[in-house]
């Protein structure tokens, strides 16, 4: 057991929020000997009763490692920690999980190259219960010979580690974009346990039948992809035109019942202007066209 404990990588975790928890659990489980710190003291308890051995300063928990995880809020977060021991981290490497734009992750990675830092950026696509499990996803981009230096000790964190090039903001890029995805999703999700509570449906009865939606759509997004990637948009099977009155029907629905419908009548606004702009015999696929301009109303 112990000599099975000395032959795992050593790593550190900074940041011991519910994700930066899992992480060190994680490492911890594959028994990689961990060091941990975190700004508000005390959340390391239950992972140095594990095991894991708590650092009191940030530099302390770098040097105990060669290579070193952090996952705070946002990269400011993450700047304001890493910044001071740059050249501790000089010659280790970096592999920030912290969720942010792929603009404040190539910022990073230039900051990280003037400091002779081994960087990886990645981005983690599952909640914290799925962490350390085969089917747990986290995408890395950056550094390739760091990625496969540590391939073997970042699959501690989730089996699906996917490495998507040398741009350190492509794993970003592909987090905010399935993550708009996803947030639209629960928009739509939120609507529908609202329209069907209003007659009186209990919300546990109504779940189950999410899964015709969600079982739908692995396919629906290949064949979108390859409508998308010919630049073709198909629609013999589900014209826009078709699924606009059916928005319409949902729309007028739910005001009758007095709920907001706020994201259906966006979804309704790029139906109607894909249409007016010649693509009504297309599937719901020629609404990247809307998707492609700026929105009408710019500010946030
Ligand atoms: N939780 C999830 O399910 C999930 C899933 C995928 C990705 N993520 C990503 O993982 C990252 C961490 O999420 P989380 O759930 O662990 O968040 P969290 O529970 O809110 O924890 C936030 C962490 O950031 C630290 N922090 C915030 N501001 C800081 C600052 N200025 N200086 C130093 N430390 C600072 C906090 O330290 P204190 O304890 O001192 O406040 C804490 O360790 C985020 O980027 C998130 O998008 C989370």
């Amino acid at each position: 057991m112990s000599t099975e404990h000395t032959t795992r990588t050593p790593v550190t975790v900074l940041g011991l929020g519910a994700m930066g928890r899992a992480l060190a659990a994680a490492f911890l489980t594959a028994g990689h000997p961990t060091t941990v710190w975190n700004r508000t003291p005390g959340r390391a308890d239950a992972l140095v009763a594990r095991g894991a051995v708590r650092a009191a300063e940030v530099a302390e928990a770098v040097a105990a490692s060669p290579l070193v995880v952090v996952c705070v809020l946002d990269y400011e977060a993450s700047r304001s920690i890493l910044e001071p021991v740059g050249a501790q981290l000089s010659g280790r490497a970096l592999v920030n999980l912290t969720s942010d734009t792929p603009e404040r992750a190539r910022a990073a990675a230039a900051w990280a190259a003037g400091h002779g830092i081994d960087y990886l950026d990645g981005s983690i696509m599952v909640p914290t219960p799925v962490i350390g499990q085969p089917d747990a996803t986290i995408l890395y981009s950056g550094s390739r010979e760091t990625f496969e230096t540590h391939e073997a000790t970042l699959r501690a964190l989730g089996g699906r580690a996917s490495y998507l090039g040398a741009d350190h903001g492509t794993a970003a890029v592909y987090d905010l974009s399935l993550l708009g995805f996803f947030f639209s999703a629960m928009a739509g999700l939120m609507h529908g346990f609202a329209l069907s509570g209003t007659e009186g449906v209990p919300a546990k009865e109504f779940a189950p039948f999410t899964e015709t939606i969600v079982g739908i759509l692995p396919a629906l997004a290949a064949g979108m992809a390859e409508d998308l990637d010919r630049g073709v948009y198909s629609g013999d099977q589900d014209n826009i035109v078709m699924e606009a009155a059916g928005i319409a029907h949902i729309i007028e629905a739910a005001e009758g019942r007095g709920l907001n419908t706020e994201v259906l009548t966006a979804v309704k606004g790029l139906a109607d202007r894909t249409i007016a702009g010649g693509h009504g015999n297309a599937g719901f696929v020629s609404v990247i066209e809307e998707m492609r301009k700026p929105s009408a109303r710019a500010g946030r």
